[in-house]
């Protein structure tokens, strides 16, 4: 392979990443020896992407994986992080590729990039082996400085699964929020074969009746008659009890800055890839996350008093485990041991202009 296949081939196994909605927000320019990456935040959710950080995130996650990538291929890189602050081109990275000592000897986690994948299914309720701890918290030691925790307990699985669903109640009780989630959905396989981003209403992993009342769901009038007899409380509920059937719920402490994002990012895809290499089922979340940050901001003026409120409450269950006086928690992720899930969410061919030196 010339050096132009291998830099296509290393980006079309990264942009097995995840992003939020599977938005895939990145393009690429790529010169002889380096690769520049740039955002597309406008592709990523506007309410719950505060200030573009769920972009940040997966792009993390790209790096993460362009840089397992790189060194199968047997060569080492250099990632510049933000290299043009200044200027408002998105540009997110910088990659500089170099010749490394030929192919890795030791094992890497490439082999886990493209089979990585969001389970939604409902786990096992088993604890974690020994083993797959201490193997999760090694892949989840400091990223510059962000941190990863790991709940213990199983006592805080229950409140915890309930805290994280606060998210879906408000997503379908909040007409613009609502909007925006079933914009997102892509509904049958053959829009899933075309598009290949979006949420595929599969990999949601609905039971047969649960399907039929989503796709009622989607029209705001039903919706909003329906919110009044409790139904998006139940939902989160039922949710609740899914998401509470892990082994335990992961944490991704990040300070309050834009670019910590990238390494929270890059952090979780390599607790991610662990996972999928040791055959553990994760499911990530955002929503409590990101909508506390808005609040604090003072930014979710379209939310009510009372879902404000349901919120804060949430992140606070969500800090009385995992918080740090120095940290926000950026994401939650739950891990487990699960059957396969249903169906995959495509990804898209990278988009890649090669300039001429
Ligand atoms: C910043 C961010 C936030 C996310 N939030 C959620 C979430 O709240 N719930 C969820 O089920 N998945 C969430 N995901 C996972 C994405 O939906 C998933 O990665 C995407 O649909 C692609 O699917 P895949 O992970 O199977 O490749 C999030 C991912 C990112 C990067």
């Amino acid at each position: 392979m010339n050096s132009r296949d291998i830099v296509k081939q290393i980006l079309t196994t990264s942009a097995h990443a995840p992003s939020g909605g599977n938005s895939q927000p990145w393009k690429f320019e790529v010169t002889a020896n380096s690769i520049q990456i740039y955002a597309d935040p406008e592709k990523d959710h506007p309410i719950l992407n505060f200030r573009n950080r769920g972009t940040w995130v997966a792009h993390g996650a790209l790096l993460e994986n362009i840089s397992i990538a790189v060194e199968e291929y047997g060569h080492e890189c250099d990632i510049e992080i933000f290299p043009d602050a200044s200027s408002r081109s998105n540009l997110t990275a910088i990659v500089t590729l170099r010749n490394g000592s030929g192919p890795h000897s030791k094992k890497n986690l490439y082999h886990s990039i493209p089979k990585r994948n969001t389970n939604r299914k409902a786990y096992r309720n088993e604890p974690l082996s020994e083993a797959h701890r201490d193997t999760l918290e090694q892949a989840g030691m400091n990223f510059g400085d962000v941190v990863c925790g790991l709940t213990k307990d199983d006592m805080d699985l229950n409140s915890l699964g309930r805290a994280l669903a606060v998210a879906d109640r408000i997503m379908l009780e909040n007409r613009i929020l609502h909007g925006l989630f079933f914009k997102e959905i892509v509904w049958t396989e053959e829009e899933e074969r075309t598009k290949r981003e979006g949420l595929y209403l599969k990999t949601m992993e609905l039971e047969p009746s649960q399907e039929f009342m989503f796709k009622r769901l989607r029209h705001w009038p039903l919706m909003s008659i329906l919110t009044h007899l409790g139904v998006a409380k139940k939902i989160a509920s039922e949710n609740a009890r899914i998401y509470s059937s892990a082994s335990a719920i992961g944490a991704v402490l990040t300070p309050d800055r834009d670019d910590a994002f990238i390494n929270a990012g890059r952090l979780l895809q390599r607790v991610w890839l662990t996972a999928t290499d040791l055959g553990l089922s994760v499911q990530v979340f955002g929503g409590v996350t990101f909508l506390a940050q808005s609040a604090r901001a003072d930014e979710l003026s379209m939310l009510s008093r009372r879902h404000i409120k349901l919120i804060g409450d949430a992140y606070s269950k969500l800090n009385s485990v995992f918080g740090t006086k120095d940290k926000l928690i950026s994401l939650l992720f739950r891990v487990g041991y699960s059957d396969k899930p249903t169906a995959y969410s495509s990804k898209k061919k990278p988009r890649i202009t090669y300039i001429k030196p």
